[in-house]
Order: C-alpha cells, then structure tokens, then sequence
C-alpha cells in the first residue's frame, strides 16, 4: 500500500530543484531557482521554484505544484506513477502498483518492438558473455569503449552464422511476425537468413527508449580489410523504424537537451559515444543518412539551438554546409574538428576534457564557418576572390546584429588580397538594398525574383590595383604608341596574372582577337570584358600615365603589406614566432619606403 506517510517520506528525502533541474536550466535567483517555464513557451523567465517550500510556481502561466505534480504535468504521468517513480530513485520500496498494461500493449505494432527488444539482449548478451564475443569485446575495448559503455548503449554482435537468431527467436514468435520486423531475409530455397552477420551491432530506440532497428558494424580483420563489404548496415525501414525520422540516442539525450537548451549534432554512431564517453550527453545523430526535414522538425521539439559537430574531413565539411541550409529556423554553432578527425578520433587522442572544451568552447557561428568554407582554394586568383564575395556577401547581409556584419567583412577583406573592407562592404549593402526594394514590391512576384544582385557594377568590385592596371591595359590595347613605350620597358610586367598574361599577348600580336581569347582560361577572359568595360574619355590626360604609374606603385605595396600582415597573423596564431618576426621586418621596412 501506498500510505500517506510514504509518499510524505519519498517527497522529504528528494529535492525539488534536483528533479526539476534535469530537464529545465535552472539559476538561483535569491531564495528561489529561476527558469524558463516548461509548461508555456517563454523568452524571458518566469518559472520559480521554491526550495524550502518545496514547489515551483510560474507567475507567465500560473501553474504550480509540488515534486509529483511536476512529473504529472511534464511526463504525463499519474500521480501514483510519479510517486513510484520517485520512491524508487529515492531508494523505496514502492513495487505496490502492478505494472501498468497502459498504452505499450496498444501499440499496434507490439510484436514487432518485443522482436526487437529480444534481439537486442541476444546480441549484447552474445557480446558480453560469451566466448564468441571476446574478440569483439576486445576490438571495441581497443576503441575506448567501457565494458559500463558497452551496456548503456546496450552493444551487442551478430555472431557469423547463417540463422542463429531467427532459430533462437523462432521459439517464441511466429515466422509471419518475424519476417515482418526486418531482421531477417528470405532466400529461394525458403531458407530464412539473418539480416545481420558477423556484425558488431547498435541497437538504434526511438524517442522513448524501445529498440526499433539496428546498425551492424564490421569489425573483423579480413572484414574491414575488404572494400566489397559496407562498414555499417542498417535495419530497412519497417512498419516501426522510419530512418528519416528517428535520432541516434535521443532517448538518453533529451533530458539533457531540453536542459542545456541545445543539441550537439554528430555523424557518426561512434562519435555520440566518443561524446558520452567525456560525459557530453546532448547529442544526436542521423541514421546513417543526410539529416531530413523530419528529423529537424523531431529535434525542434526539444530545443532551438543545434551545434553541428560533423567529421573534420572534406565531407564533414561540405555535410556541414548543408545542414546549416536544412537548420534554417535553429540557432547554429559550428564546431571544426582538426586534422580531418571525427569526435571519436579526436577522443581517442586526446583527453575527455579536451573534446568537452573543443565541443564548448571553440564554436563559431555559422557565417564564420562559411567564410572558411567558402573561401578562394587559390587567394590569388582573382575570379576565385569575385565568386567567393559573391556567395558570401548574401550570407553576411543576412546576419541580424550590423556589430556581427562589421567583422564578418573584415574577416573576408581579410582573405582577400585584391579586395579591401570597402569594396565588400560595398557587395554586402547591394544585396541588402535589393532585398529591401524585393520586399516593398509586390509581394506576389517575390518568388520569381532572381536570388542574387549582380548589379554592383564590375569595376567598382575589384581592388583600386587592379583597377589602375585595367586603365592601363586599356588605354595600352587602344594606343599602338602607348604600348610601344612600354615594349621598351623590357622589366615591365602587370602584377595582376590575368593582365600580365593579356599584356604578352597583345606585346606579341598587337592586339587581343576572338581567336586568340577564346583559347584562354576563363578567369583571363573576364578580365579583359572587365577591361574593355573601362569608360574612359577618348583623350589620353597629360599626366595619365605617370599618375597611373605611380598609383599603381602604391596599391602594389599595400598589397603586398596586407599579404605580409596576414601571414604575420597566421604564423602567430600557430606559434612561429621567427617567421612572424622575420616577415614583421620586412613589412616595417616597407612601410618606410612608402612614407
Ligand atoms: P567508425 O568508422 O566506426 O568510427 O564510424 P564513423 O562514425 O567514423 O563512420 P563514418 O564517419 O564513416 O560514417 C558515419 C555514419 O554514416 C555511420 O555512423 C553510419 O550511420 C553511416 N555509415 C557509414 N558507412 C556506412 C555504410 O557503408 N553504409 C551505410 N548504410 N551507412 C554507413
Ligand atoms: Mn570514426
């Protein structure tokens, strides 16, 4: 029986703040804990826990109550459940209410969920307990993995044989039902074969806990040695294991979510482990798959903030660019793993508290990631520079905070040796006035409007160097006299690739034909549309040319110092201090030579 007295005891030896604190970020605030009230969705906190009263108060939507009624309301329990619940944490024995046949055996598809909850202890029971699974245990010691990890993401191995569990699961459900689940296939011969062989296997649960498929993992030496074999296997898609749906690990992770207030988003099964191995539990990761819309609207019931931990490497990355695009209605963080590493490799050579603090502390907002993302392979090539400011101009123009807008495009001038702060800011207003004039338009007609500005004209994108060397260019191709003058000049060249390579043609051939162009790159052949684009009067000033000589002299130097000042930077960053120096010299004495 569940007598007054009890539940007074079970309500006395637990604490309120501790119950309520796993699932809402509580801060104290005087006598009292404040918090975001989980009842009604709320900005600014409103949510009051009483500590020596022992209830929780919220003045946004006036609900109030004591320990159980909080576990009633936010899990939807009955009260008796809640008191057992808490009775047992707390140590009692509270075993008085049968287990309730409720809403798990309405499940229409409960003999599927028990298929698996059997298969799953087979396989981890295999693992941990036989001498089969010693090899296996071994490898995934070798990994890192405790044999306490092996048990709360209850691992287990898919032993080599043919049908070992469809034989073993035979004895207590039906072949229809069986067959059904996943788990097993049909040859011709109407022999049934285990979906999963010789596999180190992931129970993947559903929100609520309930294996609903696996993954296999080959793990043998001959195994991974072969490239035939796939590296995982994942249960197909079932009447209960929807893989655009469900989330690695969400059922251990929520409570922390929903208290952390965010999500660390991962690829890789092994990496979630990596994760709660350094005591990190609010991960996810996607079933083997690109993250779908579904699974985005899944993870917004817990949270609005994902931090994107993919694998270091070149497809982490370009995965990564395109999460952002699916996580448009989330706040984002970015983490980079170095050296190509995934979590879990980052893990097995470092510390737990150096993946929790790359995890928590190295982030960048999303606009930073692109800008490293996206930026020039090769930064001197200027059709490189063009298309990068291109694409990212739209991305800063739609930052919020104009404070954040400011050092983004330094950031961008920054990568770029051909651009200065003024010519991207220049990029980042156009787009911000043409979405401002699509807006005040006729909002119908939005849609079919073209995605990007392009109508900053050319000349004003590119650096105030290469426009001075696109003047001379010009005024070369249009003066057989000029660019006679400057055939004499044998150490004369053009600091801009593109124009040098122009410029040798045209000393070559006297002109720049259809012919000749057409054999050229594609980057050569902008520039010169962007130099025949000059407007330039028809008459060559008296001084042009020296004025252009010597401005071109000095943007050349500026150049060359933000060149110099950026490797100066870089090498600090990474601890070359002589190089540092030594390129620090250099730069002073330039700058003298330019006063
Ligand atoms: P480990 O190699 O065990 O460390 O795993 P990982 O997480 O580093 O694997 P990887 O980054 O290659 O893949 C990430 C995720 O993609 C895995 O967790 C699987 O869900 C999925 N995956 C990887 N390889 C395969 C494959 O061959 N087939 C399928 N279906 N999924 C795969
Ligand atoms: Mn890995």
């Amino acid at each position: 029986m569940i007598t007054k007295e009890l539940i007074n005891e079970i309500k006395q030896a637990v604490n309120i703040v501790d119950v309520i604190g796993e699932s809402v970020a509580l801060t104290k605030a005087g006598r009292n804990y404040l918090g975001l009230c989980p009842f009604h969705g709320e900005k600014t906190p409103s949510f009051n826990v009483l500590e020596d009263k022992q209830f929780y108060h919220c003045f946004g939507c006036g609900k109030s109550g004591d320990v159980f009624t909080f576990l009633e309301e936010q899990r939807g329990l009955s009260f008796l459940d809640a008191v057992r619940e808490l009775g047992q944490q707390a140590g009692f024995q509270v075993d008085i209410v049968p287990v309730q046949q409720g809403p798990k055996s309405h499940h229409p598809h409960q003999v599927l969920l028990d298929i698996h909850a059997e298969a799953g202890k087979f396989y981890h029971a295999l693992l941990m307990t036989t001498k089969m699974g010693e090899d296996a245990k071994n490898y995934l010691h070798e990994r890192g993995l405790t044999d306490q990890d092996l048990k709360q993401f209850q691992i287990g191995l898919s032993p080599s044989d043919p049908n070992i569990l469809f034989q073993s699961l035979s004895k207590k459900f039906s072949e229809n039902d069986l067959l059904q689940s996943g788990l097993f296939n049909t040859a011709d011969t109407n022999m049934v074969y285990d979906a999963f062989q010789g596999r180190i296997i992931f129970p993947l649960t559903d929100e609520e806990g309930q294996i609903v498929a696996f993954s296999g993992r080959i793990w043998t030496e001959s195994d991974r040695l072969n490239k035939q074999i796939a590296k995982y296997k994942n249960s197909r898609s079932t009447a209960i294991f929807n893989k655009s749906y469900e989330l690695y690990h969400l059922d251990q992770a929520k409570a922390s979510i929903k208290k952390q207030r965010e999500v660390y988003l991962m690829e890789g099964y092994m990496d979630v482990i990596a994760a709660h191995r350094a005591g990190v539990e609010n991960v996810v990761a996607s079933m083997g798959t690109a993250l779908t819309r579904e699974q985005v609207q899944h993870l917004a019931k817990f949270c609005q903030k994902v931090v994107v931990a993919y694998d270091g490497d070149k497809a982490g990355q370009a995965a990564t660019a395109k999460v952002l695009e699916e996580l448009g209605q989330f706040q984002v963080e970015v983490v980079r793993f170095p050296d190509g590493m995934d979590p879990d490799e980052f893990l097995s050579k470092n510390s737990p508290q150096a993946l929790q603090n790359i995890l928590n502390k190295s982030r960048m907002s999303q606009v930073e990631f692109l800008i490293h993302h996206l930026r020039p392979e090769n930064p001197d090539n200027l059709q490189m520079q063009i298309d990068f400011v291109d694409r990212i101009a739209p991305i800063i123009a739609n930052t919020k905070s104009i404070t954040a807008q400011n050092t983004y495009i330094y950031k961008v001038a920054d990568l770029l040796p051909d651009f200065d702060y003024s010519q991207v800011e220049l990029a980042v207003n156009a787009v911000r006035l043409h979405q401002r004039q699509e807006r005040s338009r006729d909002v119908s007609r939005q849609e079919m409007a073209p995605p990007l500005v392009r109508e900053i004209p050319q000349q004003l994108k590119i650096s105030p160097l290469i426009r001075t060397e696109n003047h001379l260019l010009y005024r070369m191709q249009e003066h057989a006299y000029i660019l006679n003058d400057y055939r004499l000049r044998e150490d004369f060249h053009f600091y801009t690739p593109e124009l040098e390579t122009l410029y040798q043609v045209l000393k070559a051939e006297g002109e720049v034909s259809s012919y000749e162009l057409a054999q050229m790159e594609e980057s050569v052949q902008r520039a010169w549309y962007r130099v025949m684009e000059e407007r330039l009067p028809e008459d060559v000033g008296q001084d042009e040319l020296e004025e252009l000589e010597a401005r071109r002299q000095r943007e050349w130097m500026r150049r060359e110092n933000q060149v110099k000042s950026r490797t100066i930077r870089e090498q600090t960053h990474v601890g070359n201090d002589a190089a540092a120096l030594d390129e620090l010299a250099q730069l002073i004495a330039q700058k003298r030579k330019m006063e």
